[in-house]
């Protein structure tokens, strides 16, 4: 059986979805099948982010009225062998996902033929966040390393140990390394230190996200981003801790030519 992920954070705008694609086409370049599922329905950005729009035939919402077979809804993403998505583009901005049972009952059909389902869900504790967590066995909280999204991260981790989920994992999104070297900004070790999940990865602030695309994923490998989500994806793979380095630029006298520089603007 594959692995069902669901990618959830306390509010929306944490990067659920940047993360869930980043995660989902690092896990295929480690040569594992994916099968990407967007259970935001309303928001449903994880079609934009992969260049889906226009490839939508039939979507989540159809499947979950039994209106196609799993088969029909799974979208192939270019360049790429082995990643689909279950996309949710069609439904409108207030569209809920529904049945939890009916949604449980296609991520298992799915975790018999993928090595991962990724789910991609509805920020805080909404009846669409219950459906996306009922079709997960296993949950990554995204947190900013903001003390507001901290402490919303630590009451999603409570609401999924009690819905049963134990072994939560995390990623830290969005940290800037030269802020967390002169102390500005928390680092991944005092995030750590509250809450109570294990740490998978490490994701620095960067523009590069915008070029996410699943054609745009490979040509970006050598950048930063690629390389944070790459290790997310092995530390995930492989159960060991790997983190992305992203204070390394900013250490030393070159690292702090690059912050004062930074602090200046340049
Ligand atoms: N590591 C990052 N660096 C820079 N911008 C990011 C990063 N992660 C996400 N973003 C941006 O933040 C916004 C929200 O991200 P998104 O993944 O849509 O969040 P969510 O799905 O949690 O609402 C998007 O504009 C996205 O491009
Ligand atoms: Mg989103």
């Amino acid at each position: 059986m594959g692995r069902r992920i669901v990618v959830t954070s306390g509010k929306g705008g944490a990067g659920k979805t940047t993360i869930a694609a980043g995660l989902g086409l690092s896990l295929a370049s480690l040569g594992a099948s994916v099968v990407m599922i967007d259970a935001d329905v309303g928001l449903s950005n994880l079609d934009t982010l992969l260049e889906l729009d226009g490839k939508i035939m039939f979507d989540l919402s159809d499947l979950m009225n039994r209106k196609c077979r799993i088969k029909q809804a799974l979208i192939a993403v270019s360049g790429h062998d082995n990643v689909y998505v279950l996309a949710s583009g069609k439904a409108g901005a207030d569209a809920e996902i529904g049945d939890p049972v009916r949604f449980a009952e296609i991520t298992s059909k799915l975790a018999e033929v993928f090595d991962y389902c990724i789910i991609d869900c509805p920020a805080g504790a909404s009846d669409g966040f219950k459906t996306a967590i009922s079709g997960a066995d296993e949950a990554i909280v995204v947190v900013t390393p903001h003390i507001v999204s901290i402490r919303d991260a630590d009451k999603i981790l409570g609401i999924l140990l009690a819905a049963g989920m134990q072994d939560t994992m995390f990623v830290i999104n969005r940290i800037r390394g030269d802020l967390a070297v002169s102390g500005k900004m928390l680092s991944h070790k005092e995030i750590e230190a509250v809450l109570n999940a294990k740490l998978v990865g490490v994701v620095p602030e960067s523009d590069d996200v915008t070029i996410l695309s699943s054609l745009a994923f490979g040509k970006i490998m050598q950048r930063e981003i690629s390389r944070s989500f790459v290790m997310m994806a092995e530390s995930i793979h492989k159960n060991k801790r790997i983190l992305f380095d992203y204070k390394k630029k900013y250490r030393g006298v070159f690292g702090f030519i690059r912050r004062k520089m930074l602090e200046k603007g340049a």
